[in-house]
C-alpha cells in the first residue's frame, strides 16, 4: 500500500487555502469545487453511515446516501455489519430504499434479479439469454463497501487503501471508549435542511468566538469566576451553573441530558468553600459523582466520570473528520452529521444520545423528516445559528468579498479543517493525511492554526 500511495502526484486544487488564515469564498459555492470534493474527499474518507440501533436485528438494513452514492447497511447474523453498493448489477436500479429487513434478501423491482442479504446473486430470470461474459461468478454479486464499527455506529469508506477506521478517529477514539461511548442509544433524532454549503454549516459549530454575539443567553458571568474586586458567592455560582446546564439542555436541543440537569438541581444546596477555585472543583466532582451514581443505580453502563477526569481524558468535543461530531456532556451526548445535498444545500442531523437503564427497550430509530432552518420548532440555540448561516452563505456571493478572515487564535480549527480537505483534494496519500485527521478530530474551540505537514 505504501508504494502505491507514494506514487500519488499532488493534483492542483482550485481555490486552495494559500494562506492558512484566509478561506477563499468559492470553496463554499463553486460547483466544480463541490464535484472535486465528491471525487477526492467523499470517495476516500470514513463516514458515519448509521447508528447500530437503526439495524438492531439480523437482516435489518438501512440505506446511507452521500452525494450520488447509496450504500445498503445490513446487520449480519454474527452481529457485524455488511455494506453493499445499492445498485442492481443488471441495469443499475437501487435495490433498497430507506429502512427495512431483508431476511429473504433483495429482489430488484425491475427484472427480478435476486441477491442474498450478503449481496450474493441468488437468481437471474431467463439466465440463458445472457452472454456468459456478463454473468461471471462474483461479478453479478452486489459490490461490497468497506465497513467498520466504532462508537455505536457503522462507518463506511469507498477507498480500499484508507487506513483502518479507528486510526482515523484517534486520539479521541480511545478516550471515548473509556467513557463507554458504545453504550449510548438514540433518544431522539432530528434533521434540518440548511440552504448553505456543508463546510459552512460545520464551521458554525466549531468555534466559541460567536457565542457572546449569537447566543447571549450562554454568557452567564458568575459561572466563569470573578471580575476584579468581586467576592465569590458559592450559592450564586451553583445557580449560574445550573442555569447554564438548563440552557444547554432546553435551549440546545438536549446537549446536556434533562436527567443530568435534574441531578444537578438536586445538589443546589451543596455547601461550597469560599475559595472560588476549590468551590468549582468541589462542585464538578460532586456533580460527576452524583451523575455516575444515579445512572448506575438504574443499571445503565457508565464509567466513573471522576476517574476519567482524574486521568485527564478528553471527552468534550469530537469531530470524526470530515462530517460527524460527538459532544459528550456528563452521562450523555449530542451528535451531529452534516451531508452535502448540493453546493449550497446541506442536511444536518442532530441526535440526543443517552444511556438506557438495564433491560430498557427503545424503538428502532426512524430517519427524521428534515425541517427547514426557520421552522419554529427548533430550540433557541440552533435557531440562532440557523438564522445566521443562511445569511452568511448569501453574503459570501458579494462581489467585494474575497475570502474569510480567520482569527489565528480562535478559529484555527477552521483553517486546519479546510487545509485537511485540500490534502484530500490534492490526492495526497493516506500516510500524509492521517496525522492531519488526528489533529482535526481533537477539541476545536480556541485552537491555533496547526502545521499539518503539507
Ligand atoms: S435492473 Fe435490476 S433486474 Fe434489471
Ligand atoms: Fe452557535
Amino acid at each position: 500500500m505504501a508504494i502505491v500511495e507514494q506514487k500519488r502526484a499532488a493534483l492542483p486544487v482550485p481555490h486552495a487555502m494559500e494562506r492558512a488564515d484566509r478561506v477563499p469564498k468559492e470553496r463554499y459555492y463553486d460547483p466544480a469545487f463541490f464535484e472535486l470534493e465528491g471525487d477526492q474527499l467523499w470517495s476516500r474518507t470514513w463516514q458515519m453511515a448509521c447508528r447500530l440501533e437503526e439495524i438492531p436485528q439480523p437482516f435489518d438494513f438501512t440505506e446511507y446516501e452521500i452525494g450520488d452514492q447509496s450504500v445498503i447497511l445490513v446487520r449480519d447474523e454474527d452481529d457485524g455489519v455488511t455494506a453493499l453498493q445499492n445498485a442492481c448489477r443488471h441495469r443499475g436500479v437501487r435495490l433498497a430504499i430507506g429502512q427495512g429487513t431483508c431476511e429473504s434478501g433483495f429482489t430488484c423491482p425491475f427484472h427480478g434479479w435476486c441477491y442474498g442479504a450478503d449481496g450474493t446473486n441468488t437468481g437471474i430470470p431467463r439466465r440463458r439469454t445472457f452472454a456468459q461474459e456478463n454473468l461471471q461468478a462474483g461479478d453479478v454479486d452486489l459490490t461490497p463497501v468497506r465497513c467498520e464499527v466504532w462508537g455505536g455506529c457503522a462507518w463506511i469508506n469507498f477507498d480500499p487503501a484508507a487506513p483502518p477506521l479507528r486510526e482515523c478517529l484517534e486520539p479521541l477514539a480511545t478516550d471515548l471508549d473509556a467513557w463507554h461511548v458504545s453504550s449510548l442509544r438514540t433518544e431522539w433524532w432530528y434533521a434540518c435542511h440548511l440552504p448553505v454549503n456543508w463546510k459552512l454549516a460545520i464551521e458554525a459549530f466549531v468555534e466559541a468566538y460567536h457565542v457572546p454575539q449569537a447566543h447571549p443567553q450562554l454568557v452567564i458571568p458568575t459561572r466563569y469566576g470573578l471580575r476584579p474586586g468581586e467576592t465569590f458567592d458559592p450559592a450564586g455560582f451553583i445557580d449560574a451553573d445550573i442555569q447554564y446546564l438548563r440552557a444547554m439542555s432546553d435551549g440546545m436541543a438536549g446537549m446536556v441530558h434533562a436527567d443530568d440537569v435534574a441531578i444537578a438541581e438536586g445538589l443546589r444546596d451543596l455547601e461550597l468553600p469560599d475559595d472560588a477555585e476549590t468551590a468549582m472543583a468541589t462542585w464538578n466532582r460532586t456533580l460527576n459523582e452524583a451523575v455516575t451514581r444515579w445512572h448506575r443505580e438504574r443499571g445503565a453502563d457508565i464509567p466513573d466520570l471522576n476517574d476519567l477526569a482524574a486521568r485527564g481524558l478528553n471527552v468534550e468535543f469530537f469531530q470524526g473528520f470530515p462530517n460527524f461530531f460527538l459532544l459528550p456532556m456528563y452521562s450523555s451526548a449530542s451528535a451531529y452529521r452534516f451531508r452535502p445535498l448540493g453546493p449550497e444545500e446541506t442536511l444536518m442531523e442532530i441526535w440526543s444520545l443517552t444511556r438506557p437503564a438495564a433491560g430498557e427497550e427503545r424503538p428502532r430509530p426512524v430517519p427524521p423528516e428534515a425541517w427547514t432552518h426557520d421552522d419554529p420548532r427548533w430550540p433557541p440555540i440552533p435557531a440562532q445559528d440557523f438564522g445566521n448561516i443562511p445569511r452568511q452563505q448569501l453574503g459570501l456571493h458579494a462581489r467585494s468579498f474575497e475570502y474569510m478572515r480567520l482569527s489565528e487564535g480562535l478559529e484555527g480549527h477552521i483553517s486546519n479543517f479546510e487545509r485537511t480537505i485540500d490534502g484530500f483534494l490534492a490526492g495526497l496519500g493516506h500516510e500524509q493525511l492521517l496525522p492531519a485527521l488526528q489533529t482535526v478530530n481533537v477539541y476545536p474551540f480556541d485552537k491555533p492554526i496547526a502545521d499539518l505537514g503539507f
